[in-house]
């Protein structure tokens, strides 16, 4: 696929079929994503790969927690405390949009729920992913980390795969580190759902708007 395409196509998967991703498929998306820069090629990811038992596992003690409420400590805030009305009024429009495609309204708690659950079931897909890092590296590092990522994504759809990345991992770190046993110096970056998309599903047929880039670009001659 073309790069102009495959960069504008991807968009996050929240269901996939039930088809398993090969190991050699797997492989070859996690060795193109490898290419990523990094400052000073430090490649500061790490990749912990979750199928069969091992995320049937990671799964029922996420929805456990999820079922019952129960909350773990965090090892940082995935959004500032403080949002710009800006910042809020596109978080408010991706949620709209998401629960629009789906047809819940704005007061069906019980419902929206029930999608946000869906985050700790990787969405039904074959494969999960956690990613940390060392939590020694600062921004700087973290931005790496998303340039493996963002290529994770493409090499993904490359392959036929789509994948939505998951922030929403970060709030079990305890659940996730039982289960993956990551060492104690490694912090839960995000998750990643991967596997074949189903098409049919609502919450894959609406993508998400871009502001132009009038509103964020500055040429400074
Ligand atoms: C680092 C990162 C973490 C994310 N975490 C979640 C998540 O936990 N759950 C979810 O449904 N989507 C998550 N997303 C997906 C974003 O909501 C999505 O990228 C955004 O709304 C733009 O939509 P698009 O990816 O379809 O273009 C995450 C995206 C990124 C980049």
């Amino acid at each position: 696929m073309a790069l102009k395409e495959l960069i504008k196509s991807r968009y996050s998967v929240r269901s996939f079929t039930d088809e398993m991703v090969s190991v050699k498929k797997l492989k070859e998306v996690l060795n193109i994503a490898n290419s990523a820069p990094s400052g000073g090629n430090i490649q500061p990811w790490k990749v912990y790969v979750v199928t069969g038992n091992t995320k049937d596992k990671l799964i029922s003690k996420a929805l456990y927690n999820f079922d019952n409420g129960i909350q773990e400590e965090v090892e940082y805030e995935i959004y500032p405390k403080y949002l710009d009305d800006e910042y809020k009024r596109r978080r408010s429009k991706c949620a709209a949009d998401m629960y629009n495609a789906l047809s819940i309204e704005k007061d069906d708690i019980e419902s929206r729920l029930k999608q946000v659950r869906e985050n700790f079931r990787f969405f039904g897909a074959p494969v999960g992913m956690i990613i940390t890092i060392d939590k020694s590296f600062a921004q700087n590092g973290w931005g790496h980390v998303g340039m493996y990522l963002q290529n994770l994504c493409l090499a993904s759809i490359d392959n036929g795969l789509g994948t939505c990345l998951q922030e929403s991992w970060s709030i079990y770190p305890k659940t996730v580190k039982d289960v993956i046993k990551h060492s104690d110096n490694e912090v839960i970056w995000c998750g990643v759902a991967l596997g074949y998309p189903n098409d049919n599903d609502p919450i894959n047929q609406y993508r998400t708007s871009r502001e132009d880039i009038n509103k964020f670009v500055s040429f400074l001659k």
